[in-house]
């Protein structure tokens, strides 16, 4: 059923309680499409829902209104998960207007045709719905670059779309009823899987909705709990996870084949705990690339290690770092090591790697031949060493 957040606005979203994966990203608690209904002299819909949930949504939205009484429909993002529901809509009740950025309005013509009824909005223009308006803000790259938050300065209230949301399906739809743990923990993986690589524009986002002086009572995104007991929690983390400020915490990457990069891997464990510096083992083949992006969000410094595999990568590691260089990450520490048996090129790849995405890296990366001898585990440790010194230096 619909869910009130102010006096005659609703949440009409769906809930997806099976989603597993995000492009990419394990999303373990599932996600929500957040759509909202706002009934006043023109009656107007926020974003729409994944193509699949649109039978959930449009009967969600009958029990509030005949849709046929829908004047407006707002775009903040094309995204499939928010724009998927717009061709079947539209044909159902074509009499309804789009509102959406002029790049929102290019990419719903090439995903769905022309035809569509788009008027394009930019940034300081306002829509007028009767007793309330609905301010636009062109807010691009968060996440795609037609992206726009609305603004409903009478109920201030902030529709954000993708920001400041989290893939968590949930019973509730707002921060008080929810476990924080696992909200906060979701906020966080999205941002570390999404969102990191657009940080400076995230930067100036925040500094352009702080220049606006919104008064801000509650964000409701399009994914996840609607942020009302607290919005300037999420804020301020989003704020600390674009400055990419770190704790005094080390993640140990890697993957093995039989057991030498391990060993490694192992002794560097041993060298951060016993230096009291938090570590973390993190095996690819354990864990998910995007669980290790959460952890690594807030991480002043990781090791990779990979053996060398077929004069090369060996291949999960070669897949993080694909992973590692689209989201290319700031503000830490990196080196390399691993094991080989005769040719021994995986540590200067990563090496090259950890370089490329424009990291503090140490260099020269440890190699052991088949199995790490003492002299190698020495050092190993040294490697560990330098990177302590640099956390406490910083
Ligand atoms: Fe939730 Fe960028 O889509």
């Amino acid at each position: 059923m619909p869910v009130i957040l102010k006096n005659d606005i609703y949440w009409v979203g769906a809930i997806d309680w099976n989603l597993r994966d995000f492009h990419g990203y394990t999303t373990f608690r599932g996600a929500t499409y957040n759509s909202y209904l706002i009934l006043d002299e023109k009656v107007t819909l926020v974003d729409t829902v994944k193509a699949a949930f649109y039978s959930e949504w449009i009967e969600r939205i009958k029990e509030l209104i005949d849709p046929a009484k829908i004047d407006y429909l707002i775009c903040n993002h094309i995204e499939p998960d928010h724009s998927g529901s717009i061709p079947q809509f539209i044909k159902e009740y074509p009499n309804v207007q789009i509102f959406s950025t002029k790049m929102a309005q290019s990419g719903l013509t090439k995903y769905f045709g022309p035809g569509l009824p788009i008027k394009v909005v930019k940034t300081g223009e306002t829509l007028n719905l009767g007793k309330r308006n609905i301010n636009f803000i062109e807010v691009p790259m968060i996440h795609w670059p037609d992206s726009m938050f609305s603004y409903i300065p009478e109920e201030k209230l902030l529709l954000s779309n993708d920001g400041f949301g989290q893939h968590i399906a949930t019973s509730g739809r707002f921060d008080d009823e929810v476990d924080q743990k696992e909200m906060m923990f979701e906020a966080k993986k999205y941002y570390a899987n999404l969102l990191i690589h657009l940080s400076p524009l995230i930067q100036n986002t925040l500094k352009k909705v702080a220049d606006l002086k919104l008064e801000i009572d509650m964000i409701a995104p399009s994914h996840g709990v609607v942020w009302r007991k607290d919005p300037g929690k999420i804020i301020n983390a989003y704020n600390d996870w674009s400055l990419q400020k770190t704790t005094d915490k080390v993640l140990i990457i890697y993957d093995t084949m039989w057991n030498s990069t391990a060993k490694m891997a192992k002794t560097l464990v041993q060298e951060f705990t016993n230096a009291r510096i938090e570590v973390k083992l993190q095996k690819l083949r354990s864990t998910h690339r995007s669980d290790i992006m959460t952890e690594l969000l807030d991480a002043k410094g990781f090791m990779v290690g990979s053996p060398t595999l077929h004069r090369n990568l060996f291949p999960t590691i070669s897949s993080f770092l694909c992973y590692l260089r689209g989201l290319k990450p700031q503000n830490k520490i990196a080196a390399a090591f691993g094991s080989y048996g005769w040719s021994g090129e995986a540590v200067e790849q990563v090496t090259n790697e950890l370089k490329e995405i424009g990291l503090d890296v140490i260099e020269p990366g440890i190699r052991a031949q088949y199995a790490p001898s003492e002299d190698d585990l020495g050092q190993v440790k040294q490697l560990a060493q330098q990177m302590i010194t640099k956390i406490k230096e910083t």
